[in-house]
């Protein structure tokens, strides 16, 4: 260790393969260099993707080992030179390609942005990027009063967040959800439609003016009823599918954009958006919080957090 590295525990693996590759392992985080900072973790949002790269099948391929977790928040405890927005003891979140599930997580500044009051940093940890692409890609649509928008998967965690800024938006939003989520979706302003087999013909009974734009995060079923209901192949988004494959559009996440992050958050902080916590797990029980992820049934974000 170096004098002014820190030791840092962190999630990582050195094969693919299901949850049982995942290990914590003693690390160390370095001093933050120019325009970073050093963040001590307080939480991590879970993401499909990964375990989509964890398994091996995913057309990301990051070289092993691999460190896991890609969005987090936590609280500034050291700055690097060129710094002058953030301090230290500022509580913060964000996203990073890799790593974010560690003690220590060093990021640059540009993609972190403060927690307001009242938000908890567990919800905070699932805004970078669960909800930084259910914005970016509601944002791509352009959408108008008067539309109609079915969004698949939406109690999960992007798709929560992209039904509930179109209803803020005041437009008419249907989501595909398991009927454990309806009530949820019903409190939120969405109308609840049940996924799996016969969704055309129950789009078409919810919607029989027809609907105007899809934003889809569970794949093929979605789109495909889409299509087959007459939505314009580029009123149609998909982040779970090969949209190539359909025609269709594929806007996920841009780069991430403090501004988007600063405005999730307020909506959090006025009880605009809310984001479920569907399960936590001390980083120590990282395996159990991904096997509760893959299983596929929830609301909100898993959420793991500092043992
Ligand atoms: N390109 C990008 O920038 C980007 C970014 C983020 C995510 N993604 C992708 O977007 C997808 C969604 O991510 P996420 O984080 O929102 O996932 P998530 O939170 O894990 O999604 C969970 C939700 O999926 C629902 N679901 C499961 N099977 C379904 C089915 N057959 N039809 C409809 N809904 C179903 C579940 O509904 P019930 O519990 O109600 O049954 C659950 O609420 C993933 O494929 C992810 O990789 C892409």
């Amino acid at each position: 260790m170096t004098a002014s590295s820190l030791p840092s525990r962190a999630v990582r693996y050195h094969e693919f393969g299901g949850p049982e590759v995942l290990l914590i392992e003693q690390l160390e985080a370095a001093p933050p260099g120019e325009g970073e900072v050093r963040v001590r973790f307080a939480a991590g949002g879970l993401n499909p993707v990964d375990w989509k790269i964890r398994s091996g099948r995913s057309r990301i391929q990051l070289p092993l080992p691999v460190a896991v977790g890609r969005e987090f928040s936590g609280v500034v405890e050291a700055v690097g030179p060129g710094v002058d927005d953030l301090s230290v003891g500022d509580a913060v979140f964000g996203s990073i390609p890799q790593g974010a599930f560690a003690d220590l997580v060093v990021a640059p500044a540009s993609v972190v942005a403060r927690v307001p009051e009242g938000v908890p940093l567990e919800v905070a940890a699932g805004l970078a990027l669960a909800g930084q692409t259910a914005w970016d890609a509601l944002e791509s649509q352009h959408l108008q009063q008067g539309d109609v928008i079915v969004v698949s998967a939406a109690a999960g965690g992007v798709g929560g967040m992209l039904c509930q800024l179109a209803v803020a938006r005041g437009l008419r939003v249907i989501g595909t959800a398991g009927p454990a989520n309806h009530g949820w979706l019903r409190s939120r302003g969405i109308e609840p439609v049940l996924y799996g087999e016969g969704l055309h013909e129950r789009l078409a009974a919810a919607a029989p003016e027809g609907i105007t734009a899809v934003f889809d995060q569970a794949g093929a079923e979605t789109i495909e009823a889409a299509l087959a209901f007459g939505v314009p192949a580029d009123r149609i988004n998909t982040i779970a599918a090969d949209a190539s494959a359909y025609g269709v559009r594929n806007v996920g996440r841009g780069a991430v954009h403090p501004p988007t992050l600063d405005a999730l958050a307020a909506l959090v902080a006025d009880g605009t958006l809310d984001v479920p916590i569907a399960a936590t797990y001390p980083l120590s029980e990282v395996r159990a919080a991904f096997e509760f992820l893959e299983a596929g049934r929830l609301r909100g974000k898993v959420v793991v957090t500092a043992d």
